[in-house]
């Protein structure tokens, strides 16, 4: 995506209130990231304080750049004692497509791919957001804490809209930070690990949370107002140079095997210097398949350029195939074992669900009595 277009919003609202949101790209980005410094301390410290939301939406298989980029951090955050949501956001793949083409299936393969690299459903509660109502219900009152004006400012949102494929903005896409807060605060997630783009996101669910306390908390809060967890993960390029996308065909995804990676990693875009060197800025395409061996072997990129050397780039793919099979091969492994066993899949999510449901009643309780809606 691109951020350049994300930097030029003014700071404040036309009243220029505290509350207002804030989206100078910048400045959230400076400021998030020392917070992570901190939180990331706290977190060895007393991992029990957190409880995390993070979730993706089931549009087709997770690849290398989910993996290296969110996936591992979610289980090292899990593995550390968090307690952790996970949301499979399936009601909001409608926002850049106007059918979602089998639900189910992607569903299931994502929860495959989470259960593969470790996500352990006794310590992370795995949800669908359509079967949990009173998630959603929390949506209504959210929605009255936020202008027009402060969702059309939303950079990210005003990106999506800029590179949507539907020919009109739908006012899922509109309010779409809103949904993501509701999906946050409804079981008062404390902890968010995102990206730099999502920032202004969790910036309105900061709004909301604060915004619903101040007008319906008289003084106690019913909301966290949740932090950013900067993820200093690298971004990882897709086999034709461009960013790894599930819709580009440009992506090794965990659910492939050993033969169709070869194939993907083997018509990878190159350059012409057999000499191999690890230049982000001049060789985008082969600094980022050193990159990726390097990421998989826990090595220095330019370890691995080094062991090249001047073998060319036939070399440097059987390199990487080979990196990225090994890594890959016990995640793919598990994935197979708990593709056979659909029964325990169902059986996930429907826990899951449960688990979410019963914590967004009492959450959804909790708004109702705030706001004296009694009956
Ligand atoms: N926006 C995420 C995606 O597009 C999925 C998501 C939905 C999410 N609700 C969230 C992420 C809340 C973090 C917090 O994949």
């Amino acid at each position: 995506m691109n951020t350049a277009s994300r930097t030029t919003d003014p700071v404040t609202s036309a009243d220029g209130s505290p509350g207002a949101l804030r989206h100078d790209a910048l400045a959230l980005s400076a400021a998030a990231q020392a917070r992570s410094a901190v939180l990331e301390e706290r977190l060895v410290d007393d991992p029990r304080q957190f409880r995390v939301l993070t979730g993706d939406r089931p549009t087709g298989r997770l690849h290398l750049g989910h993996y290296f980029g969110t996936l591992l951090n979610r289980v090292r955050l899990q593995d550390l004692g968090v307690e952790m949501f996970v949301v499979v956001a399936d009601y909001q793949v409608l926002t850049d497509r106007d059918i979602a083409d089998d639900p189910t299936g992607y569903v299931e393969e994502l929860v495959l791919d989470y259960l593969a690299v470790g996500l352990d459903p006794s310590r992370s509660t795995i949800f669908t957001h359509s079967s949990v109502p009173a998630l959603n219900q929390l949506l209504l009152p959210f929605l009255s804490l936020v202008s027009v004006a402060e969702l059309g400012r939303n950079p990210t949102v005003k990106d999506e809209i800029a590179h949507s494929r539907q020919s009109s903005v739908s006012g899922l896409m509109f309010t779409y930070p809103v949904h993501q807060a509701a999906d946050i605060l409804f079981c008062k997630a404390n902890l968010v690990p995102v990206g730099q783009d999502q920032l202004p996101h969790l910036e309105t669910t900061r709004t909301v949370a604060r915004r619903f306390n101040d007008r319906y908390g008289a003084g106690a809060a019913v909301f966290p107002q949740p932090d950013a967890l900067l993820s200093s993960a690298p971004l990882l390029l897709g086999t034709d140079g461009t960013k790894m996308s599930k819709s580009r065909g440009n992506a090794i995804t965990l659910a492939a095997d050993a033969d169709e990676t070869a194939r993907l990693i083997k018509g990878a875009k190159t350059d012409a210097d057999r000499h191999i060197t690890y230049d982000p800025a001049a060789r985008p395409e082969v600094s980022s398949l050193l990159l990726l061996a390097a990421l998989c072997q826990n090595l220095a990129p330019e370890q691995v350029a080094a062991g090249i050397g001047s073998a060319g780039a036939a070399a440097l793919k059987r390199t990487v195939t080979e990196a990225v099979n090994e890594h890959l091969a016990p995640v793919r492994a598990r994935r197979r074992e708990f593709a056979q066993d659909r029964a325990y899949l169902r059986r996930t999510l429907r826990e899951g669900n449960e688990r979410a449901g019963e914590i967004a009643d009492t959450t959804l309780a909790e708004v109702r009595t705030a706001m004296k809606n009694h009956y």
